[in-house]
């Protein structure tokens, strides 16, 4: 059977970036594409790539969720909705996989509809169900985004940075954000946080300059890396490798437990040092990446026959 078909792309983000817990994010060239289609009943989920084993492949799924919260706030459930998501981000890795999971979803069935929710509504709906609004923000605009939640609502901007590329090291464990979360104290020391705004602002200005000597110095975290670091085995051998090898600044990538690197040249080096490290210190698999700043954020790469599924045609694929 012929159907309304949409295919969106959605970046990898790394959240937090040190100091800006909760507040900044970065879209990475590392996408899941997802297809979503109407169908005749039912609801069939397909993974293929990273997550395939792990990620439910039924109405649990957070592509589904997402879906249905659009469908359910616009109108109605489809009697059947067909998902086959293509994913380049591993999940429980700290590479924003559930931000992504959530924006596809809300993204594709908002233009499924045709675009009944605005840009606004589709971020405040993806930051509801997340939770935290510094990987949803920059899945949705691409490039580097400051994100608030305020007392008027979600205070969102998207901040020009220099074109820069990070290396990226991924160990083969997987963590759950809601834990890592959990595991943070309830208070902070008003030192601490004092501390952790000052350089969070200047993390901002040190990207957008490509300033790496500031870089280095702000980008160091006092609110959640000290808890978190413990949950990454062989952390310290690890930054330490990256830091040795030309890294300019090293960051617990989101929740972890990817960490991130950036340096003005020699990426790929840093990238297999800090995997390398991992192999000899923790023992465990560990991956490296280097990935340029997506600029674009979520995309509709494809959409078919959208007004009118009963009468589909492969022309209007583009
Ligand atoms: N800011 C969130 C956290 C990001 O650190 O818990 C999770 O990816």
């Amino acid at each position: 059977m012929d159907s309304s078909r949409v295919r969106v792309s959605v970046p990898a983000t790394s959240a937090n970036l040190g100091p800006g817990f909760d507040c900044l994010g970065l879209a990475l060239s590392l996408y899941n594409t997802v297809e979503m289609s109407l169908v005749e009943d039912g609801v069939a989920v397909e993974i293929l790539g990273e997550g395939h084993h792990s990620l439910p492949g039924d109405e649990k799924n957070t592509i589904v969720q997402a879906a249905y919260a659009v469908f359910d706030r616009v109108g109605e459930r489809p009697s059947g909705l067909r998902i086959a998501s293509a994913n380049g981000i591993p999940p429980g890795s700290g590479l924003g996989s559930s931000a992504a999971a959530l924006v596809s979803g809300i993204v594709a069935a908002n233009t499924m509809l045709g675009d009944p929710l605005g840009r606004d509504d589709v971020l405040n709906l993806a930051v509801e169900m997340e939770g935290h609004a510094d990987n949803a923000a920059p899945a949705l605009l691409g490039g580097l985004v400051i994100s608030s939640m305020t007392e008027d609502g979600l205070a969102v901007r998207r901040v020009a940075i220099s074109p820069l590329q990070v290396a990226l090291v991924t160990p083969a464990i997987s963590t759950s954000t809601h834990e890592q979360r959990a595991a943070l104290p309830s208070m902070v020391a008003f030192g601490d946080a004092a501390a952790n705004i000052g350089r969070a602002l200047l993390v901002v200005q040190a990207l957008a300059d490509a300033d790496y000597d500031l870089l280095g110095v702000v980008m160091k975290d006092r609110l959640h890396q000290p808890y978190r670091r413990k949950s990454i085995p062989a952390y310290e051998q690890v930054v330490n490798a990256a830091y040795a090898s030309g890294a300019a600044a090293v960051a617990i990538s989101g929740a972890g437990p990817s960490l991130i690197a950036f340096a003005p040249s020699g990426l790929e080096a840093i990238g297999a040092a800090m995997a390398a490290s991992f192999r000899q210190h923790a023992k465990i698999e560990a991956r490296s990446r280097v990935l340029s700043i997506d600029t674009e954020g979520a995309r509709i790469t494809m959409r078919q026959d959208l007004a009118a599924p009963s009468s589909a045609s492969d022309g209007a694929e583009q």
